[in-house]
Protein backbone atom coordinates (compact mmCIF):
# COMPACT_ATOMS: atom_id res chain seq x y z
CA UNK A 1 0.00 0.00 0.00
CA UNK A 2 1.45 3.51 -0.90
CA UNK A 3 1.63 5.79 1.43
CA UNK A 4 -0.69 8.92 0.15
CA UNK A 5 1.70 11.72 -0.88
CA UNK A 6 1.44 15.77 1.52
CA UNK A 7 2.39 18.33 0.90
CA UNK A 8 5.98 19.99 1.54
CA UNK A 9 4.94 22.57 4.09
CA UNK A 10 7.47 25.53 5.29
CA UNK A 11 6.94 27.44 8.55
CA UNK A 12 7.58 31.52 7.49
CA UNK A 13 6.67 34.56 8.95
CA UNK A 14 4.20 36.36 6.70
CA UNK A 15 4.25 40.66 7.30
CA UNK A 16 1.32 42.74 5.61
CA UNK A 17 0.17 46.31 5.93
CA UNK A 18 -3.23 46.73 6.43
CA UNK A 19 -5.01 49.67 4.12
CA UNK A 20 -4.29 52.24 7.16
CA UNK A 21 -1.07 51.53 7.45
CA UNK A 22 -0.78 48.81 10.16
CA UNK A 23 1.82 46.26 10.16
CA UNK A 24 0.51 43.06 10.77
CA UNK A 25 2.76 39.58 11.57
CA UNK A 26 1.91 36.09 11.68
CA UNK A 27 3.89 32.75 11.77
CA UNK A 28 2.41 30.89 8.81
CA UNK A 29 2.83 27.59 6.88
CA UNK A 30 3.54 28.34 3.08
CA UNK A 31 3.95 25.78 0.15
CA UNK A 32 5.76 26.27 -3.21
CA UNK A 33 3.36 25.47 -5.62
CA UNK A 34 1.59 26.61 -8.74
CA UNK A 35 4.96 28.32 -9.61
CA UNK A 36 4.28 30.91 -6.79
CA UNK A 37 3.93 30.77 -3.27
CA UNK A 38 0.56 29.43 -1.75
CA UNK A 39 -1.07 30.93 1.35
CA UNK A 40 -4.18 29.35 3.02
CA UNK A 41 -4.92 31.67 6.39
CA UNK A 42 -7.82 30.58 8.42
CA UNK A 43 -10.40 32.79 8.43
CA UNK A 44 -11.04 35.21 10.54
CA UNK A 45 -7.46 36.49 9.89
CA UNK A 46 -5.92 39.39 9.96
CA UNK A 47 -3.07 38.21 7.33
CA UNK A 48 -6.16 37.26 4.69
CA UNK A 49 -7.70 40.24 5.00
CA UNK A 50 -4.51 42.68 4.37
CA UNK A 51 -3.69 40.88 1.69
CA UNK A 52 -6.84 40.50 -0.23
CA UNK A 53 -7.52 44.71 0.43
CA UNK A 54 -3.59 45.14 -0.78
CA UNK A 55 -2.97 43.02 -3.20
CA UNK A 56 1.11 42.58 -0.99
CA UNK A 57 2.56 40.42 1.74
CA UNK A 58 5.85 39.88 2.61
CA UNK A 59 7.28 36.24 3.40
CA UNK A 60 10.03 35.98 6.22
CA UNK A 61 12.24 33.18 6.33
CA UNK A 62 13.70 33.06 10.06
CA UNK A 63 16.31 31.72 12.55
CA UNK A 64 14.92 33.45 15.51
CA UNK A 65 12.08 31.49 16.21
CA UNK A 66 11.36 34.03 19.01
CA UNK A 67 9.01 35.53 16.74
CA UNK A 68 6.90 32.53 16.08
CA UNK A 69 6.53 31.94 20.04
CA UNK A 70 6.16 35.51 20.26
CA UNK A 71 2.89 35.81 17.81
CA UNK A 72 1.45 33.18 19.41
CA UNK A 73 1.71 35.07 23.22
CA UNK A 74 0.74 37.87 22.41
CA UNK A 75 4.32 39.62 21.15
CA UNK A 76 3.01 40.98 18.02
CA UNK A 77 5.26 43.61 17.64
CA UNK A 78 8.62 42.86 16.37
CA UNK A 79 10.99 45.63 14.28
CA UNK A 80 10.63 45.96 10.59
CA UNK A 81 12.39 47.55 7.45
CA UNK A 82 10.61 49.24 4.22
CA UNK A 83 10.01 46.30 1.82
CA UNK A 84 12.05 47.56 -1.54
CA UNK A 85 9.64 47.11 -4.36
CA UNK A 86 6.36 47.07 -3.15
CA UNK A 87 4.23 49.09 -0.28
CA UNK A 88 5.44 46.89 2.71
CA UNK A 89 7.34 45.77 5.54
CA UNK A 90 9.61 42.75 6.24
CA UNK A 91 11.62 42.01 9.75
CA UNK A 92 14.35 43.02 10.73
CA UNK A 93 15.71 39.59 11.57
CA UNK A 94 14.97 37.89 8.19
CA UNK A 95 17.51 35.53 6.81
CA UNK A 96 15.81 36.34 3.22
CA UNK A 97 12.95 38.28 2.47
CA UNK A 98 10.33 37.40 -0.40
CA UNK A 99 7.82 40.59 -1.59
CA UNK A 100 5.20 39.32 -2.87
CA UNK A 101 1.72 40.30 -4.82
CA UNK A 102 -1.60 38.43 -4.57
CA UNK A 103 -1.81 36.75 -8.26
CA UNK A 104 -5.10 34.39 -7.42
CA UNK A 105 -7.62 34.03 -4.52
CA UNK A 106 -9.72 31.04 -4.18
CA UNK A 107 -11.75 32.05 -1.66
CA UNK A 108 -13.60 29.55 0.93
CA UNK A 109 -15.50 30.03 4.35
CA UNK A 110 -12.91 28.47 6.12
CA UNK A 111 -9.62 28.27 4.48
CA UNK A 112 -8.97 30.23 1.50
CA UNK A 113 -6.17 29.95 -0.84
CA UNK A 114 -4.14 32.71 -1.67
CA UNK A 115 -1.45 31.93 -4.48
CA UNK A 116 1.17 34.98 -4.46
CA UNK A 117 3.63 36.20 -6.86
CA UNK A 118 7.60 36.85 -6.30
CA UNK A 119 8.29 40.01 -7.25
CA UNK A 120 11.53 40.34 -5.72
CA UNK A 121 13.74 38.92 -3.15
CA UNK A 122 17.09 39.35 -1.12
CA UNK A 123 18.89 37.32 1.45
CA UNK A 124 20.36 39.48 5.06
CA UNK A 125 22.13 36.59 6.39
CA UNK A 126 23.30 32.96 6.16
CA UNK A 127 21.33 30.23 7.01
CA UNK A 128 23.01 28.27 10.00
CA UNK A 129 21.49 25.01 9.86
CA UNK A 130 19.28 22.53 11.81
CA UNK A 131 18.88 23.18 15.41
CA UNK A 132 16.86 20.93 17.19
CA UNK A 133 15.59 23.69 19.58
CA UNK A 134 14.46 26.18 17.24
CA UNK A 135 11.94 22.91 15.80
CA UNK A 136 11.20 22.75 19.17
CA UNK A 137 9.84 26.02 19.31
CA UNK A 138 7.99 26.07 15.83
CA UNK A 139 6.01 22.37 17.42
CA UNK A 140 5.35 24.75 20.86
CA UNK A 141 4.09 27.78 18.82
CA UNK A 142 1.81 25.11 16.91
CA UNK A 143 0.26 23.98 19.88
CA UNK A 144 -0.27 27.00 21.69
CA UNK A 145 -1.66 28.05 18.29
CA UNK A 146 -4.15 25.68 18.89
CA UNK A 147 -4.53 25.30 22.92
CA UNK A 148 -8.74 26.22 22.74
CA UNK A 149 -9.26 23.06 20.78
CA UNK A 150 -6.46 20.17 22.22
CA UNK A 151 -6.99 18.48 25.41
CA UNK A 152 -4.23 19.24 28.23
CA UNK A 153 -2.59 15.85 28.37
CA UNK A 154 -1.50 16.16 24.75
CA UNK A 155 -0.34 19.67 24.64
CA UNK A 156 1.70 18.12 28.74
CA UNK A 157 2.81 15.12 26.98
CA UNK A 158 3.90 17.02 23.23
CA UNK A 159 5.80 20.07 25.80
CA UNK A 160 7.12 17.49 27.72
CA UNK A 161 8.72 15.60 24.37
CA UNK A 162 10.34 18.74 22.60
CA UNK A 163 11.99 19.84 26.42
CA UNK A 164 14.46 17.37 25.56
CA UNK A 165 15.62 19.09 22.60
CA UNK A 166 15.66 22.51 24.43
CA UNK A 167 17.35 21.52 26.90
CA UNK A 168 20.19 19.73 25.05
CA UNK A 169 20.42 22.24 22.00
CA UNK A 170 18.80 25.43 22.94
CA UNK A 171 21.12 28.59 23.25
CA UNK A 172 19.20 32.10 24.91
CA UNK A 173 16.93 32.94 21.83
CA UNK A 174 15.35 29.27 21.74
CA UNK A 175 15.13 29.57 25.95
CA UNK A 176 13.50 32.70 25.71
CA UNK A 177 10.74 31.82 23.24
CA UNK A 178 10.44 28.37 25.20
CA UNK A 179 9.58 30.18 28.45
CA UNK A 180 6.78 32.30 26.91
CA UNK A 181 5.54 29.00 25.13
CA UNK A 182 5.44 27.09 28.58
CA UNK A 183 3.59 30.40 30.48
CA UNK A 184 1.06 30.58 28.07
CA UNK A 185 0.38 26.97 28.67
CA UNK A 186 0.44 27.36 32.16
CA UNK A 187 -1.65 30.28 32.06
CA UNK A 188 -4.81 28.22 29.72
CA UNK A 189 -4.36 25.46 32.49
CA UNK A 190 -5.23 27.77 35.38
CA UNK A 191 -7.69 29.13 33.78
CA UNK A 192 -9.37 25.47 32.58
CA UNK A 193 -9.01 24.98 36.24
CA UNK A 194 -10.91 28.02 37.71
CA UNK A 195 -13.51 27.18 34.71
CA UNK A 196 -13.85 23.56 36.47
CA UNK A 197 -13.88 24.55 40.37
C1 LIG B 1 4.30 27.46 12.86
C2 LIG B 1 2.93 28.06 12.68
C3 LIG B 1 2.28 27.92 11.46
C4 LIG B 1 1.02 28.47 11.25
N1 LIG B 1 0.41 28.33 10.03
C5 LIG B 1 -0.80 28.89 9.82
C6 LIG B 1 -1.45 28.79 8.55
O1 LIG B 1 -0.94 28.18 7.60
N2 LIG B 1 -2.66 29.38 8.42
C7 LIG B 1 -3.26 30.07 9.45
O2 LIG B 1 -4.33 30.62 9.28
N3 LIG B 1 -2.66 30.18 10.66
C8 LIG B 1 -1.46 29.61 10.86
N4 LIG B 1 -0.86 29.72 12.10
C9 LIG B 1 -1.53 30.45 13.16
C10 LIG B 1 -1.40 31.93 12.90
O3 LIG B 1 -0.08 32.42 12.92
C11 LIG B 1 -2.14 32.71 13.95
O4 LIG B 1 -3.31 32.10 14.31
C12 LIG B 1 -2.41 34.09 13.47
O5 LIG B 1 -3.08 34.74 14.47
C13 LIG B 1 -3.15 34.18 12.14
O6 LIG B 1 -4.13 35.09 12.21
P1 LIG B 1 -3.85 36.65 12.00
O7 LIG B 1 -3.40 36.87 10.59
O8 LIG B 1 -5.15 37.28 12.33
O9 LIG B 1 -2.78 37.05 12.99
C14 LIG B 1 0.39 29.17 12.32
C15 LIG B 1 1.05 29.31 13.54
C16 LIG B 1 2.30 28.76 13.73
C17 LIG B 1 2.98 28.92 15.05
Amino acid sequence: MSTPMNDQIFEAVVSTVAPGGQAHVAPMGIRYQEGGIVLMPFKPSTTHDNIVATGRAVLNIVGDTRVFAGCVTGRKLWPTHAAERIDGVRLACALRHVELELAERRDDAQRPVLRMRAVHEATHAPFAGFNRAQAAVIEGAVLVSRLHMLALEKVETEMSYLQIAIDKTAGPEEREAWQWLRAAVAQHHARAQERTS
